[in-house]
């Protein structure tokens, strides 16, 4: 059998050419590369890749403002900060740049092909091999992640639209389990998307994104503390940056066990 040639970004780097356009060559060819990557997972894994493109870097440096904010208050021994999906490190690159030598990153990625092609970045991407020695990439689904400190920052790249309602509370209360009293979740959701989507889909389909709409209004509407649109992304995109002040309730309690505890004489 004939072997496919080996990448040339990969293995000759003497054959680049050199100098600004080297670097250049470079990163057209890495990006070049990442988009192949991703579209060929959004054809092969939709469900969970949920994007036709990675984020935009507009994008993931909104994703990333708390890593970078140094004002929030930094733990002496650094941060714990948590990526969730992060596909081909589109968000992670900027993650990178907003980290202290003190801060931790754990990566937690579904997709092995994405995890595989995190591994090499972080060895060869100068914006990542920096950080290098504070990340710990895991292949796992986030709802298998189990910490026994929670994290200051978690970064979500999950698309939210492709799963269920339940999936999504389910999604929501780990995020809370994981991170710790005052730290900050942020996330994206494509502006317009399930309106969109609505137009066409049949009643079940329709069912399934109202609820998810239902969900999280509640849940922007109890933690939401700042949210941010970028429009140079594709499709454009709504940044939500969350805090839970205090371990609260499951938010799948029904109603009616609420109204129960209230009632009760023993709370
Ligand atoms: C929309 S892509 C975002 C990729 C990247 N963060 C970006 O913005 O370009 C969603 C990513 O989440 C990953 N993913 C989906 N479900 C997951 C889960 N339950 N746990 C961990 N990663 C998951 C997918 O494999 C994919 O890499």
């Amino acid at each position: 059998m004939t072997r496919p040639p080996a990448r040339r970004a990969d293995v000759e780097p003497s054959k680049w050419p050199v100098g600004w356009q080297g670097a250049v060559y470079v990163q057209m060819r890495r990006l070049l590369d990442e988009y192949r990557l991703f579209f060929k997972e959004f054809r092969r894994t939709f469900h969970t890749t949920g994007a036709v493109l990675p984020s935009s870097p507009l994008l993931g440096r909104a994703l990333a403002r708390y890593v970078a904010d140094r004002g929030s208050p930094d733990s002496p021994g650094g941060r714990r900060i948590l990526e969730v999906g992060p596909g081909t490190g589109a968000v992670t690159r900027q993650i990178a740049r907003g980290m202290t030598a003190k801060d931790r990153l754990d990566l937690v990625e579904l997709n092995e092909r994405f995890v595989q092609l995190l591994q090499r970045r972080f060895q060869q991407d100068p914006q990542l091999q920096p950080v290098a020695s504070q990340a710990t990439i895991m292949h796992l689904p986030l709802q298998d992640l189990d910490v026994a400190e929670p994290y200051d920052l978690i970064v979500s790249g999950l698309p939210l639209n492709n799963f269920s309602a339940h999936d999504v509370q389910m999604l929501l209360a780990a995020f809370q389990r994981l991170l710790r009293p005052g730290g900050t979740l942020s996330f994206f959701q494509y502006i317009a998307v399930r309106p969109l989507r609505r137009l066409w889909a049949n009643r079940e389909e329709k069912q399934r994104l109202g609820r998810i709409s239902q969900v999280l209004c509640e849940w922007l509407g109890q933690h939401e503390i700042q949210r941010q649109a970028i429009w140079i992304n594709m499709p454009p995109a709504w940044v939500h940056h969350l805090q839970f002040a205090q371990q609260k309730q499951p938010q799948h309690i029904e109603a009616h066990q609420i109204t129960q505890t209230a009632n009760d004489p023993a709370e």
